[in-house]
């Protein structure tokens, strides 16, 4: 299907592997000119260069969205170079592991910089470009964690990420008559190789095994190209009656007890 995206602009945050760059490779594909970010220098420009080759021009910053001067420069970088932003696929996030009543202040703050007030300083920052321009979409990267229990992960994560999907259909609501829409995409685990969850299967394969088998019926965990899919789709004029919702692609995610 014709996603009807070509020389829509995107801006992707953290393109330079999993999820993102599989985002990106979709919306490439379908004629989008992209703004994509990373920290790490080296692995964003292997990124871009692929992402170029799909016929697109790329602009790749190197920034940490959690920075602000940071992301002021990637949101104006990407305008200055590619005319507008269309889209906002916020897919940076980030995880640290340890229990409630083992985490620390620390990092239930780093926690929430990472995976929510850089995303609320980006829409702030992109929003305007949207309305000059007559409307857009944002996809917000949840997880299926923040709208399910989970008891191996972090709940400094996953309260991160069920504010994402409240943050989802207020803003969606706020932004209803910009012709803006915004949902959530929660991916179930989701591996590709040397991916954190392919780490785990090769550090604790029995662990990862009996994780496999409790939560996932379909027998295996997710591809990041079965989450950029759905993330295109959301981004594109195709899902004009989807707005505010959060979508689970999840494999038929059942709630696990198994601690890590
Ligand atoms: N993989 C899963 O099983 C899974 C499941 C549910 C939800 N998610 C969510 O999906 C999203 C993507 O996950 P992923 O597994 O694909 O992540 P990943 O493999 O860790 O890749 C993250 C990407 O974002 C970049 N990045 C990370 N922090 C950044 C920052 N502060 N500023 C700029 N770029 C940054 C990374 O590049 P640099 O390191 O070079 O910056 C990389 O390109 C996250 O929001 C995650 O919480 C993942």
């Amino acid at each position: 299907m014709d996603l009807n995206l070509s020389d829509k602009v995107a801006l992707i945050t953290g393109a330079s592997r999993g999820i993102g760059l599989h985002t990106a490779r979709v919306l490439a594909s379908e004629g989008c000119p992209l703004g994509i970010c990373g920290r790490n220098s080296d692995a964003l420009e292997v990124a871009a260069d692929e992402l170029r080759d799909r016929g697109v021009p790329v602009v790749a910053v190197q920034a940490d969205v959690t920075d602000p001067a940071d992301a002021a420069r990637l949101v104006d970088r990407t305008s200055a170079e590619l005319g507008r932003i269309d889209i906002l696929v916020n897919n940076a996030g980030g995880v640290r592991t340890s229990s409630l009543l083992e985490s620390t202040d620390e990092d239930w703050r780093w926690t929430f910089e990472t995976n929510i007030f850089q995303v609320i300083r980006l829409i702030r920052l992109v929003v305007p470009h949207m309305r000059r321009s007559g409307g857009g979409a944002i996809v917000n990267i949840g997880s299926s964690a923040g709208w399910h229990p989970k008891v191996q992960v972090a709940t400094h994560y996953s309260a991160s990420k069920a504010t994402i999907v409240y943050l989802t259909e207020r803003l969606a609501l706020d932004l209803v008559h910009e012709n803006i829409r915004v949902n959530t995409v929660s991916p179930g685990s989701t591996i590709w190789p040397d991916s954190g969850w392919d780490r785990i299967r090769q550090a604790r394969p029995e662990f990862f095994d009996a994780y496999l088998a409790e939560v996932y019926p379909m027998g295996r965990l997710g591809k990041p190209e079965e989450v950029a899919q759905v993330v295109a789709f959301l981004a594109s004029p195709r899902a004009s009656w989807i707005n505010g919702r959060n979508i689970p692609v999840d494999g038929l995610e059942q709630t696990s007890l198994r601690r890590a």
